[in-house]
């Protein structure tokens, strides 16, 4: 049974694979569409009725009408990522499937095993779960862009899907019993523990910002420092000033930043526009707002010193979610039945499991992260982590399902 656990694992690792031993499957990628038509037949070979939604998210379903229980994840990664953000989870749903129906197990509720689209938000950060529990706007969806500047419109449409439709992907939250998302930890504390299980605890918050600093083209021999009006340079000031701020916070804050575009691009002009976004988590939604109100206040600062001026946008917002009381404590019993320490632990990553604690009692099974890596090529687990986690969804799977 297990073989087939990770054979699906290996399988998956396939699409996308790139030169450097990593993973590059982002969503609507013809590498995503490829392994999403993998998914779904190795789906419905276990005996599951599938489906693709409106948002792009690959659905198999079995048992009685009514709420279902989902346990779901990602197949989509970010740019040279691991095999094993989000695909992990995805493989373990069906995995345990798979055994509960080899052992006969009577299905009073149904079970859904869902792969959402683009959970990385390549165009829209967990756009899949999103579209399904009714939170993306068509204006949203209008103004989405990729990493590489294609159009989340145009993406969906290369992968098949109607741009004008994904709210036909909308679902009651009735349909919903319970949600169990496995994942890998992506950092590393199950490690340092010697723990191979972890049951989360709650998920962090993140907002998205983008800031554009404008200047003015110069020649970059002939104007003097104090004659500037340097974009890049005002950006370096900003970004400084964010993490002086960061360091002073709680330790709880993560700050990042990322997608930096400098024109023109010419070493011997003075930067005329900087683009950048920041990303900011944490576990306190007050936290998280009061910090992205002093990150815009301390843009402003930092341009006008230099005679430069600062624009910002949020590009996105997921809310910090807890995870249900009684989903931890059924996992903790899960676990406890098959003799696996477990340790609570929060989540500092996102998941679609943060939009699903608004709709369902919802809960997450970590697994240890080997040196605590992920989003890179290293990314991975300990097969025996990945059994024992597997084995507590799967229980908690039967538990739920039964009426
Ligand atoms: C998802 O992987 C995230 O960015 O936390
Ligand atoms: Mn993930
Ligand atoms: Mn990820």
């Amino acid at each position: 049974m297990a073989e087939a656990l990770f054979s699906d694992l290996n399988e998956l690792a396939r699409f996308g694979a790139d030169k450097t031993g990593g993973i590059s499957r982002t969503a609507f990628s013809p590498a995503f569409v490829e392994a999403q038509g993998w998914l779904l037949q190795r789906m419905a070979e276990a005996g599951l009725a599938v489906r693709i939604d409106a948002a792009g998210n690959v659905i198999g379903r079995h048992g009685p009408q009514g709420p279902a229980v989902v346990s779901a994840s990602h197949i989509d990664t970010v740019p040279n990522g691991g095999a094993f953000d989000g695909a992990l989870g995805v493989i373990a749903g069906l995995e345990a499937f798979r055994r509960l129906k080899a052992r006969g197990h009577v299905f009073d509720r149904a079970i859904e095993i869902i792969a959402f689209a683009d959970e990385e938000g390549e165009y829209f950060s967990l756009f899949g779960s999103r579209a399904m529990l009714g939170l993306v706007t068509p204006e949203e969806i209008a103004a989405a862009l990729g990493g590489k500047g294609q159009s989340l419109t145009e993406a969906l449409r290369e992968a098949g899907l109607d741009p004008t439709k994904v709210a036909h992907a909308r679902r009651s939250k009735r349909d919903f019993h319970a949600y169990v998302e496995l994942h890998i930890e992506q950092g590393p504390v199950l490690e340092r523990l010697g723990r191979a299980v972890g049951i989360v605890t709650n998920i962090v918050g993140i907002e998205v910002t983008e800031f554009a600093f404008t200047g003015r083209p110069d020649h970059s021999g002939t104007t003097p420092l104090d004659m500037r009006q340097d974009a890049l340079r005002a950006a370096i000031e900003f970004c400084k000033a964010c993490y002086d701020l960061a360091r002073a916070a709680d330790p709880a804050l993560r700050l990042n930043f990322g997608a930096l575009s400098i024109t023109p691009k010419a070493l011997n002009v003075v930067p005329g526009r900087v683009v950048l976004q920041q990303e900011l988590r944490h576990p306190d939604p007050a936290i998280l707002s009061a910090v992205a109100q002093e990150s815009w206040r301390m843009a402003e600062g930092c341009a006008s010193r230099l005679g430069v001026s600062a624009q910002w946008k949020t590009l996105s917002r997921d809310e910090p979610a807890a995870m249900d009381r009684e989903m931890q404590a059924l996992l903790h019993s899960c676990a406890e039945g098959l003799g696996i320490e477990v340790h609570d632990l929060a989540s500092g990553a996102g998941h679609d499991a943060q939009l699903f604690a608004t709709a369902c009692p919802t809960g997450m099974v970590f697994v240890q992260s080997t040196g605590g890596r992920s989003h890179c090529p290293e990314e991975s687990s300990p097969p025996e982590a990945i059994s024992q986690a597997v084995a507590v969804l799967t229980e908690g799977l039967a538990r739920l399902t039964r009426a």
